[in-house]
């Protein structure tokens, strides 16, 4: 169908006219809470602009409204890197420990700096989520991930009716990247369950679960049906809002058309912060959103840089939790379960009683002495009580509620599983298996070895790695490597796709980087941390396995004690013929891509970047960095040994000359790289 130009121009203009006021609308409705239009004119005017645009589809931009609807489904989600890390935040439970978070705060300021002051903010209970803006335009919305990666999810957070597609404002900058929590309302929840029981499907457990399954939805016409909420908290680089403090990010951020927590408060002093967190606890259950406790900010960005964050989490931030909610039900059995190191973990089986919304039917009664202390019955009724995330505990006995009818629980003598005998070590809890042999020992170490924390194996959970061991099929982590087709489609439940299907996934990790086979052969206190550090330091399993205690303890994070474990493991003649057997098998180790090492001409020099480059972005610095040798770090610290000055550099310059950190500007950096071989020509 031919148009005319001038068709076209009108259409263009009208466009571009019902875009603005629609943006205008929403924000109003979702933002400010304060619509100024009733309900069917928004959807006159959206319907509208859906016409406009299915007539004129060339005419649709990145930022139009209709992206609310959702547009074409996703076979997969892409990764999307997080330009600075999206950190967690350490947890606090009582005012002593908010005490001590000060305390290390202050000395991590020093003596002459000023007393801080804090923000407190209700701490969403939903899915953290960062949206990356460009020239105003939201280009990329992602998932938190593991912290340095996140799934890409911008189709569907352009549904989310509070997220601006463009921000308010006209000066905005280069790039901005919110972080904020996408949440799902109480209200919302009810109403969406409704719908799903009358449907026949599933109610989703909390509000936390039905967000986070609402957003990994490769549909995205899916999430924009899910009354899906948002409110901003935090910046990945507020220095481009030229901002001092979190109580003006927050409202910057406003202004540029995010919605903000109203409950968020400036707090003067400890005292104050602690009545914010009395003053919430008591507002919890008058909120249409979950809160599981109330998150505590340093104000001042510039001493949130001074303090900057551990690997995993901010030094200027803590979240303190609310007290977890309990329950009480009945203890109806106690198991026995046989863990990978051997240790022999109670567990009772509950009657199905709900916490938080989910339903709890089972605890851990942690270790033997555990088990004696609380003095857990058959029959008893006890109180259970779910922290966080973590698997539900029992906290105590109701003994008021005894019959009399109550059996009391042995622990065994011997191991539940192959009989063997039982050992405890004088200076700690746990009771282990110490036959080697033990097949719930087996078991565990063979979940582990391809489970997430391992190889990674996709299709090989528990049910599995079971039914593989039980029917002979595997018998050490070996066979996962020569498993055969037609067994694999004969056993139960299986057939020729889902056999297809795993040996396809074990192909993929017939080559692993070292790192991760040490995390999956399981040696005690070796965690993802100590396993990349031992990995780059001694590069291939070979040296590793020649190293003496000593040499293990000088890398860094690896004490005496892990030191001790990885040397016995590689002296245990069961270990050694795995590894010769999975060599065998056709397993290849690939060695720790060279990075940070000791060579290169920037070897021990740790770059920092502040302020606006304009020969290239941050990252791309940051890669010539370490193209050189050198590494880079987010925050300013001691550890940094240069700081790199772009335009509008701010409050970092300071801080650098207090820590006598040299600085550069743009063109010495560029400089240096060109000496370097890494820039130019
Ligand atoms: S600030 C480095 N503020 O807490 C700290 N986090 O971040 C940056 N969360 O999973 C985050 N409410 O989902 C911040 N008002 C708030 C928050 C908040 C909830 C969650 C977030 C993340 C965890 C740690």
């Amino acid at each position: 169908m031919a148009r005319t130009e001038s068709e076209r121009e009108v259409a263009a203009e009208r466009l571009a006219v019902l875009r603005r006021d629609l943006a205008e609308h929403a924000w109003r409705y979702y933002v400010l809470d304060d619509p100024v239009i009733a309900d069917g004119e928004y959807d006159r005017l959206f319907r509208e602009l859906l016409d406009l645009e299915a007539r004129f589809p060339d005419l649709a931009t990145p930022d139009s409204p209709s992206q609310r609807v959702g547009g074409a489904a996703l076979s997969a989600f892409a990764p999307a890197a997080h330009r600075r890390p999206m950190l967690s935040l350490d947890n606090i439970f009582n005012e002593a420990e908010l005490a001590d978070f000060v305390g290390r705060a202050r000395r991590g300021l020093g003596s002459e700096a000023e007393a801080p002051a804090f923000m407190a903010e209700p701490k969403m209970d939903g899915l953290a989520v960062e949206l990356v803006y460009e020239r105003g335009l939201l280009t990329v919305g992602s998932t938190r991930g593991d912290g340095l990666t996140g799934e890409d999810i911008t189709a569907q957070l352009k549904t989310v009716r509070g997220i601006p597609l463009r921000l308010r404002g006209d000066a905005p900058p280069d790039e901005l990247q919110v972080r904020g929590e996408v949440f799902l309302s109480k209200k919302g929840l009810a109403e969406l369950n409704r719908q799903r029981e009358a449907a026949g499907e599933p109610p989703f457990a909390n509000t936390r679960n039905a967000a986070a399954g609402s957003l990994r939805q490769l549909d995205p016409t899916v999430t924009a049906s899910r009354p899906l909420a948002f409110f901003a908290y935090a910046a990945g680089n507020p220095e481009v809002l030229g901002v001092a403090t979190q109580e003006a990010l927050l409202r910057r951020l406003a202004e540029c058309g995010f919605p903000v927590n109203p409950l968020a408060a400036l707090c003067a002093d400890e005292a104050a912060v602690a009545a914010q967190y009395r003053k919430l606890l008591e507002l919890r259950p008058s909120l249409d959103y979950d809160i599981d406790g109330m998150v505590v900010k340093l104000d001042e960005l510039a001493a949130q840089d001074a303090l900057g964050a551990t690997a995993r989490a901010p030094r200027w931030a803590a979240a303190w939790k609310f007290p977890p909610s309990q329950a009480t039900t009945k203890v109806e059995a106690v198991e026995f379960q046989v863990g990978r190191t051997g240790a022999v973990t109670p567990v009772a089986r509950l009657a199905p009683v709900s916490l938080d919304g989910v339903v709890v039917r089972k605890a851990t009664l942690h270790n033997r002495d555990e088990l004696a202390r609380k003095d857990i019955r058959l029959g008893d009724t006890v109180l259970v009580q779910r922290a966080g995330d973590v698997i539900p505990e029992v906290v105590k006995v109701i003994e008021d509620a005894r019959t009399g009818a109550e059996t009391p629980v042995a622990f065994p003598e011997r191991c539940p599983v192959c009989g063997g005998a039982l050992h405890s070590r004088e200076d700690e809890a746990a009771v282990r298996c110490i036959n080697p042999d033990c097949g719930g020992k087996l078991l565990q170490r063979l979940i582990h070895f391809v489970g997430k924390s391992g190889l990674d194996i996709e299709g090989l959970g528990k049910k599995q790695v079971e039914l593989l061991l039980n029917t002979g099929l595997v018998a050490d982590a070996a066979d996962f490597f020569r498993l055969d087709a037609a067994a694999l489609a004969g056993l139960e439940g299986w057939g020729e796709k889902s056999a297809a299907n795993v040996l396809a996934a074990v192909e993929r990790r017939r080559a692993v980087p070292l790192a991760r086979l040490l995390m999956a052969l399981g040696i005690r206190h070796v965690g993802e941390v100590t396993a990349e550090a031992l990995a780059n330091v001694f590069g291939s399993l070979t040296d590793l396995q020649q190293a003496g205690e000593p040499e293990l303890a000088q890398v860094e994070g690896v004490g005496e004690e892990v030191a001790a474990s990885v040397f016995a493991f590689f002296r245990d003649q069961a270990n050694l013929d795995l590894l010769a057997r999975l060599e065998e098998r056709g397993l290849r180790i690939l060695p720790p891509e060279p990075k940070e090492t000791a060579s290169g001409a920037l070897a021990g020099r740790i770059f920092l970047f502040t302020g606006t480059l304009s020969a290239m972005t941050r990252d791309q610095a940051g890669a010539l960095v370490k193209a050189a040798g050198g590494q880079t770090a987010g925050t300013i610290s001691r550890r940094v040994t240069d700081l790199v000055a772009g335009e509008k550099a701010g409050g970092k310059l300071a801080q650098a000359a207090k820590l006598g950190i040299a600085v550069m500007d743009e063109a010495a950096f560029l400089e240096l790289m060109r000496e370097h071989g890494q820039y130019g020509d």
